[in-house]
């Protein structure tokens, strides 16, 4: 009974979908006819600019950590990173944006924000080490979820890595359209950097 509580407070909080409130209350733009239309951190980037986009991606981050967060908070013996699992649900498919939302990573990453800031450090550093090589975000999210696998494995956290596979399975099914447009040559490369 319990974690169904959780759970539900978990889903509604990752389903707050902070791109299109940004896009909405400070451009009067729905990222989701702009861009790629993922409601994420990248495309609030693009199609909004930076304070936007890092506005939407610290949000969607902190979804991820505040869920995993709150099972310790509450006094409950529940896990933390398997409550964070359902606010990353809720993300992807948010209730109050008729089920399209992002594609896992920065509500992923909070959660390990909150559980092991180590770990996130290294994601990060993957991160932006394969963005650098290769310029594609949505690459930089999949290796970044793959690294951190291999990195849990090696490590031998078995919670973390059951909970790290799941989500880079998520990271990778909801990167479908840009596995498809890597392949094709057509995906968008970053030019900042
Ligand atoms: O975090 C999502 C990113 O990896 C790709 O986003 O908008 O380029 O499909 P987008």
């Amino acid at each position: 009974m319990e974690f169904v509580l959780f759970a539900i407070i978990a889903y509604l909080l990752g389903s707050i979908p902070s791109g299109l409130l940004v896009g909405k209350i400070g451009f009067n733009i729905d990222i989701r006819e702009h861009g790629s239309g993922n409601l994420g951190g990248t495309n609030a980037f693009r199609v909004l600019g930076i304070k936007a986009g890092l506005l939407v991606t610290v949000a969607d981050i902190l979804k991820g950590s505040l869920a995993a967060a709150l099972p310790l908070w509450m006094g409950t013996e529940l896990n933390g990173v398997i409550i964070g699992i359902v606010a990353v649900i809720g993300h992807m498919y948010p209730i109050f944006a008729r089920f399209k939302g992002g594609k896992a990573v920065a509500t992923s990453g909070g959660i390990i924000l909150g559980v092991n800031p180590l770990l996130f450090g290294i994601m990060l550093l993957t991160f932006f080490i394969v963005l650098y090589l290769s310029k594609y975000v949505s690459l930089s999210s999949m290796v970044t979820g793959i690294v951190t696998l291999g990195v849990t494995i090696i490590q031998q956290e078995y919670l973390l890595t059951v909970v790290i596979g799941v989500l880079t399975a998520f990271v990778i099914y909801r990167h479908r359209s840009n596995i498809k447009r890597i392949k094709n040559k057509e995906e968008p490369k970053i030019t900042w950097m």
